[in-house]
């Protein structure tokens, strides 16, 4: 087994070798002047089950295309079995046509995954699990909620904990969360406009009156969507307010969003490198999520089941 890193997220890349007792492949991927990705592998892979190690995160395409041309150099290299192991996969929101003459981008970019030489792909919480159907090639798709249960359950046993959904499109992870959870009650944040430029009114369903809320979610990306429920949350009597979310998208002034927030704290996965920002925040806390990775690696490689790390 080898485990190859592009560049957009080194730091879990290495985490993962280091779970798995292995050194990274050697190998250089890296840019030409014009900004044209080269890469080039330094040792033998002919016969291996290899591991590509690419979040397609923000710059989502050049990350993309690293992926790509990580995998064709692999298939072109003669390695026996390639996994793609994309923990965030970039354009998964576009994964139906919101709309007549859009694309539906996430399946493009499976092709284009697939086309490239992947013969798996490893991912967690992906936005949507239909887009494993996106594939014709194996795919896992992993869950952060036992890491984050095992977190709660550390820091605050499940006393007073409502398990609550920022969307209605988040209830069956809230459940699941719940559920490992002592069976946690669970609330709904249920976003509607009554007519058209009218703003936006955040109903909750469920209690949160005097309740320590855990909000659950797969992308914190501006931040919107979590800061505007936390401020419900607590304006609907909730004591505090904690998120997990697997993704720390957090893009533009989403940090400084989410330090001013209603929120007592934020806990993202390293599934997508955390920038100097996010590390600086007093919200913000990561969770590393390389165990669960290198285990599923580890797993995969042995052709024993990844579902009964759910169990
Ligand atoms: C939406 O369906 C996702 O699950 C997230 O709630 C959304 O992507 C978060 O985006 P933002 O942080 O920009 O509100």
């Amino acid at each position: 087994m080898k485990i190859l890193a592009g560049n957009s997220n080194l730091p879990l890349a290495r985490a993962i070798a280091g779970y798995l007792e292995l050194p990274l492949t050697d190998a250089s991927v890296r840019r030409f002047a014009d900004e044209e990705v080269f890469v080039e592998i330094h040792e033998n892979v002919r016969g291996e089950d290899v591991f590509v190690v690419q979040p397609t995160s923000f710059p989502a395409n050049d990350n993309l295309m690293e992926l790509l041309i990580c995998i064709d150099a692999l298939r072109r290299a003669s390695a026996k079995r390639i996994t793609a192991v994309v923990p965030y996969f970039g354009y998964a929101r576009q994964d139906r046509k919101p709309g007549p003459r859009t694309p539906i981008s996430a399946k493009l970019v499976a092709n284009l995954i697939t086309e490239a030489g992947a013969d798996r792909v490893l991912s967690i919480d992906l936005h949507a699990g239909q887009i494993q159907g996106f594939f014709d090639i194996p795919t896992d798709n992993l869950y952060a909620a036992p890491v984050m249960a095992a977190d709660i359950l550390a820091r605050n046993g499940a006393r007073d904990i409502t398990v609550v959904s920022p969307d209605v499109g988040g209830v069956v992870r809230a459940r699941a969360l719940a559920k490992r959870l002592d069976n946690a009650p669970l609330a709904i944040v249920d976003k509607r406009r009554d007519k058209p430029g009218s703003s936006e009114v955040m109903n909750i369903i469920g209690d949160v009156s005097g309740r320590a809320c855990i909000m659950i979610d797969d992308i914190v990306d501006s931040g919107g969507t979590l800061c505007n429920a936390a401020q419900a949350l607590v304006d609907g009597g909730a004591t505090s307010v904690a998120a997990y979310i697997t993704h720390g998208v957090l893009s533009g002034g989403a940090v400084a969003r989410v330090d001013g927030s209603a929120l007592t704290e934020l806990v993202i996965t390293d599934s997508i490198l955390p920038t100097e920002g996010t590390k600086a925040s007093k919200v913000i806390r990561v969770l590393p999520i390389a165990p669960l990775l290198g285990e599923a690696i580890r797993r995969i490689a042995d052709e024993s089941s990844v579902s009964s790390l759910f169990d």
